[in-house]
């Protein structure tokens, strides 16, 4: 069994954890809350023998848990990482996974030290069966001119924003807005199925607090571009494509991928995998079978290149971030 402590205690938490009670290896022990009322009554809703714990430094020296799932505002997710490496505790955070590319080499490095501990960052699509199948289409592609993927989803908490509150997601202090939410995802698809952009651009819908509502992306390549739609202030029901020479591969939507298509004239070709209900089940499984494997130099090397994408993905955000001139508390703290 994988003993598992998790930091937030929010929607998504919930569901990762409801994905460890499905898989069946994993065992809640532990809750970390700004409010131990909160963590106890959050845990207690899994098991009456859940932990709940309000300092930081006592969950990770404390706390009987092999792996922390984090879940907080982002800005907090390169500390949380941090504290638990040097606590030797497996780490899978929550996307994205920091906030910039200083916070991400201080991280490379402890890993390099503490080279026991495994750290994964959760983005859920990346290791579901519909993502793979379109890598593995595309790899067979002899032509590729180019993508438009498109996410867009109208956040609940924007109805705050626009009441004059600043919710996490829509704070530069938190390190949100729509590139970080939801852009991420799109990065993932890119830099995983074409590489790492030579050059990259994002032109941003700004809201009052400078902070990117939504926004078109562009990633320049060497022989095509990909062009991003992203956004939290409005809703987009486009597909999203990639262009082959005749054929196009169509998929209902780049991040909650549901329906895929191979489209060459009147031909369609079906390519749907079968998802499970809960979106987190697949990178459970992923994780599950590396962690229960700990000194397999397979499962290192895996991890290792999971890495490899988390870093190469942080650095698109970033350059794009800066090409609007978006800049993070997070950012200034590294300065
Ligand atoms: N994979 C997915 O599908 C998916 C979906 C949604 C979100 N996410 C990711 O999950 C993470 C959390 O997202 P969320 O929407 O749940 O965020 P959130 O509501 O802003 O915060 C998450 C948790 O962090 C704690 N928290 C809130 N504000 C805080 C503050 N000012 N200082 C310290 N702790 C604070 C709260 O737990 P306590 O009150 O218990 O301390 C809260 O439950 C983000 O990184 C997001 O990108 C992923």
């Amino acid at each position: 069994m994988l003993k598992l402590g998790v930091i937030g205690t929010g929607g998504i938490t919930k569901q990762f954890i409801e994905a460890t009670q499905e898989n069946g290896s994993w065992k809640l022990t532990s809750v970390f809350s700004r409010s131990l009322e909160k963590a106890e009554q959050f845990g207690h809703e899994f098991s009456k023998n859940v932990r709940g714990y309000r300092d930081l430094h006592q969950f990770f020296s404390e706390g009987d848990f092999d792996v922390v799932y984090i879940a907080s505002p982002n800005s907090l997710h390169f500390e949380q990482s941090r504290q638990a490496i040097l606590a030797g505790k497996h780490v899978i955070v929550e996307k994205p996974a920091c906030s910039n590319p200083s916070e991400m080499k201080v991280l490379q490095r402890l890993l390099r030290r503490y080279n026991n501990v495994y750290y994964f960052e959760a983005a859920r699509h990346f290791h579901e069966p519909n993502f793979l199948k379109i890598k593995e289409t595309i790899k067979q592609m002899d032509v590729i001119q180019g993508a438009t993927l498109t996410y867009m989803k109208y956040s609940s908490k924007y109805d705050d924003f626009l009441t004059g509150n600043e919710p996490n997601v829509f704070s530069l202090n938190f390190s949100g807005g729509a590139l970080q939410d939801l852009g991420v995802y799109l990065i993932y698809d890119a830099v995983s199925w074409f590489g790492i952009p030579n050059s990259v651009s994002y032109k941003a819908t700004k809201l009052r607090n400078g902070i990117d509502g939504k926004g078109v992306a562009l990633l320049n390549y060497q022989d095509f571009t990909v062009t991003l739609n992203v956004g939290k202030t409005a809703n987009s029901y486009l597909p999203s494509e990639v262009y082959g020479l005749k054929e196009t591969l169509v998929m209902d939507n780049a991040a909650d991928l549901t329906d895929i298509q191979l489209i060459n004239g009147s031909e369609k070709q079906n390519l749907t995998q079968k998802s499970a209900v809960n979106p987190m089940t697949a990178e459970v499984a992923a994780f599950t079978s590396i962690l229960q494997k700990p000194l397999s130099l397979d499962n290192k090397q895996k991890m290792e290149d999971w890495l490899a994408v988390s870093v190469q993905v942080n650095r698109v955000i970033y350059d794009l971030r800066l090409s609007e001139k978006i800049v993070f508390r997070a950012d200034k703290e590294f300065r």
